[in-house]
This record gives C-alpha cells, sequence and structure tokens, in this order.
C-alpha cells in the first residue's frame, strides 16, 4: 500500500489489523471537490463508513466537512480538529442532549426526520436563545435498487418525511421561532451503482424547493446525500464521481443553491484492506474450508447484507494450484464467513491474505463479539505508516464492568 509492504505491517502490528491508505482517502474527497469547484457546495463525509480519528484527522485536513448521527460522532469530529461549522447532524432520532451539545457547538444545521424532532430543537434551542438552521429530510420515494438494509428512499421506510407530506411540515416548522429553515435534505441509499434513481430524486427535490419558495420560504441549501456504489467484485464498475457531480451540476443548475453532499462509503471503502493470517485449513466431507484469524466482529458485511468483498494473498500465488474454499473466522457462528465457493490460490497457515475494500462500514461496525478484542488500525502515508488505533488488550475487553 502506497510505498509500504503489508508484510511489514502485520510483522510490527500483528493482525487481524486495518491499512488505510491516506492517499486513497484525500484523492476520492478530491474527486468530490473538484467536480463542485465554481459551485457553492459543502462535501461533508459521512462519518459513519469510518469514524478513526487519524481518518477524521486526514478529512478535516483536506477541507471536508462531516455528516454526523450521534453525538458520539460529534465528540469524534471535534477531537479530529473537524470544523462543527461544516457539520450537519443528520439521523432518524436524535436525543435532547444530543441536540444540546451540537447547539452548544455550533453545528452548521440538523437534518431532521419528524415533525416532533422540529419541535425539540425548536425547545432546546429556545432555552439558549440560539436559532440553528434546520432541514428536513425528505424521503422522496424513488426506488434506489440496493440492498434492501440499506436503501431508504421509499414511502415503505421508516426514513425521512413522506415528500407529499413534507409542505404541510414545512409550512407548520416555518411558526417555530428558534429555527431557521433554510434547506432540503434527501438520502435514498447506500452502496448506489445505477446514479439513475439519485438523478430522479434531485428532480423531484429540485421541484420541491420551487414549490416551497413560492410558499414564502428561503430556500438556500440542498444536501443531497450519499450513497454513491463502489466496487466490491472484480470487474464491477463503480460509478464515476465526476460524473455523477456533472450530471448534479447540470441539473441543479440556475436554482441558486449551496449544493450539500454527504458520501461515505465512496471515500474510504476502497482506501482498506482487513489483513488477516490463516490459521488453518480444512475439509469436511466435500467441502474445503480456510479459517483466518480475522471472523464476523471484525467485518460483518458478509453476514448481514450477503456482501462479497475481493479476498487476495499477500505473497504471489500466480503459479500456485487453486482450489475451491470458503473462508471464515473463528467466531462460533456459521454465519461467520467472508468468502462462500469462494477460488483461490491454495494458501498455507501463517500466510497473510487481504480482504480488499474494507475502508468502510468495516471497523465502524465491529464488536467484541466472542470476547475478541478489536483490530488495530493503521495508516499509511507515503513511505511510511502509523497506528491510528491500538489493538485492544484483554483489559479493554472489561472496562465499566
Ligand atoms: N447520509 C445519510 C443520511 C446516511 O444514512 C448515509 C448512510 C450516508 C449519508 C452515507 O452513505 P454512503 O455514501 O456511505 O453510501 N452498513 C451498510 C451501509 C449503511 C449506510 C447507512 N447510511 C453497509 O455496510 O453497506
Amino acid at each position: 500500500m502506497e510505498g509500504v509492504a503489508i508484510k511489514e505491517i502485520a510483522a510490527q502490528v500483528g493482525t487481524p489489523c486495518f491499512v488505510y491508505s491516506k492517499a486513497a482517502i484525500v484523492a476520492r474527497y478530491r474527486e468530490y471537490s473538484d467536480a463542485l469547484e465554481g459551485c457553492p457546495h459543502t462535501v461533508c463525509y459521512a462519518v459513519k463508513a469510518n469514524g478513526n480519528l487519524g481518518v477524521l484527522r486526514v478529512l478535516a485536513g483536506a477541507g471536508s466537512g462531516f455528516d454526523i448521527v450521534s453525538g458520539g460522532e460529534l465528540y469524534r469530529v471535534l477531537k479530529a480538529g473537524g470544523a462543527a461549522s461544516k457539520t450537519v447532524f443528520s439521523g432518524v432520532g436524535k436525543t435532547a442532549d444530543e441536540i444540546d451539545f451540537a447547539i452548544e457547538n455550533g453545528i452548521f444545521g440538523f437534518n431532521s426526520e419528524s415533525e416532533a424532532e422540529l419541535e425539540l430543537i425548536n425547545e432546546r434551542a429556545a432555552r439558549v436563545g440560539a436559532k440553528p438552521r434546520a432541514a428536513l429530510r425528505v424521503n422522496p420515494d424513488v426506488d434506489a435498487s440496493t440492498h434492501p438494509y440499506i436503501s431508504t428512499g421509499l414511502r415503505q421506510h421508516k426514513f425521512g418525511i413522506d415528500i407529499y407530506e413534507s409542505e404541510n411540515v414545512y409550512e407548520r416548522a416555518m411558526k417555530l421561532p428558534h429555527i431557521a429553515l433554510e434547506s432540503v435534505s434527501c438520502h435514498i441509499g447506500s452502496q448506489i451503482l445505477e446514479p439513475a434513481s439519485i438523478h430522479e430524486a434531485i428532480a423531484k427535490m429540485l421541484a420541491l424547493v420551487e414549490r416551497l419558495r413560492a410558499s414564502g420560504l428561503a430556500i438556500s441549501h440542498l444536501d443531497l446525500g450519499g450513497g454513491l456504489g463502489v466496487a466490491y467484485k472484480p470487474g464491477e464498475q463503480a460509478p464515476s464521481i465526476a460524473n455523477f457531480i456533472g450530471r448534479m451540476r447540470e441539473q441543479t443548475a440556475g436554482h441558486g443553491l449551496h449544493l450539500m453532499i454527504e458520501p461515505g462509503r465512496s471515500i474510504v471503502a476502497e482506501a482498506g484492506l482487513l489483513i488477516t493470517k490463516v490459521l488453518a485449513r480444512k475439509r469436511n466431507g466435500d467441502k474445503e474450508f480456510v479459517i483466518v484469524d480475522a471472523a464476523m466482529n471484525d467485518l460483518i458485511r458478509p453476514a448481514l447484507y450477503q456482501a462479497y468483498h475481493d479476498i487476495v494473498t499477500i505473497e504471489d500465488s500466480a503459479k500456485r494450484v487453486r482450489t475451491v474454499a470458503d473462508i471464515v473466522g473463528p467466531v462460533c457462528e456459521s454465519g461467520d464467513f467472508f468468502a462462500r465457493d469462494r477460488e483461490i490460490p491454495v494458501v498455507e497457515p501463517g500466510e497473510l491474505m487481504a480482504i480488499k475494500t474494507a475502508g468502510a462500514y468495516a471497523f465502524a461496525m465491529s464488536s467484541n463479539y466472542n470476547s475478541r478484542p478489536r483490530a488495530a488500525e493503521v495508516l499509511v502515508d507515503g513511505e511510511s505508516f502509523g497506528i491510528v488505533r491500538q489493538r485492544e488488550r484483554y483489559e479493554d475487553l472489561i472496562v465499566g464492568e
């Protein structure tokens, strides 16, 4: 990765470990910001994809804003030196404490998903004489055609306020004295490989903006969420960020809007690898298993979303015999697998493998299941690397018990 040998990192840090490329993260962020140049905009990286302080510092340094969904994510952004003034607070339900914490720190604004929450924000702001910005997250009733667990833009989903209801809600919310209603937001899903659905949502959102303006609301910002997919399978084609943003600019041109976007996966996924060591091989009947030292507690995406992650050896394996195997972790569940019936080169115990596209929703969704200490995280920068999160020790497992 960049100028560092993965073997060297594994030797010093141990396995399993996540390794992230700083250059790859910055390059993806710049693809977005370059494509938006000349148009008033804020790129708000979605912290949920990877909230490591080292990663957030890199993005803050590159000029990124942030999209958060909890007080904990705001805490991370502030610790990493991120600008509160470029931070939007999304999410289906926010507590009074989280709202207070966000107002106190002067975030850019809230994306709110219910009328009850707008009233709560108004009430909390009134207590301290503040008037934070708020947008309604509108559910545009568009099918993102992605995995059902990460599709969010249809009426049947819990997310947002029905686009057909949203004008009434805006009209009532206009009367809340401690909220500045200047913005509209939406987000229709994640891992979207066919951006036509996002463009369809944008068209609906622009029509809504114009209707709201006609009814007297000064809408200045449009937040279009995240969702652009990445290639997980060899040969899979991810949409080009530049083309996607280019089309978004064409659509929104002439509306006089400050554009906001909340990409997560497309900035960090491909910048990360999960490095794991082969513990053993075994056969059960016809089936061959490769047991590795990473597990579903480190990367739950295959178990939860039937997600495909490409897995490669670190040593050259071009000349080796190939086999078909399941690559599995040590956790006591049949759902603990990284690949099923995958054709791979024959690997030996002790050898390293890399699970690719593991920079997003990997460590961020990890747990201590089976009392497994969480993996170390490493950031590579050119010829050097640093640990950005220590591997947990057994003592860490019982903190607070
Ligand atoms: N904005 C909002 C309001 C969101 O809910 C999300 C993701 C994003 C932005 C960022 O979306 P992205 O650009 O990363 O697609 N754990 C799942 C993905 C869950 C996505 C949740 N929301 C996975 O591993 O595939």
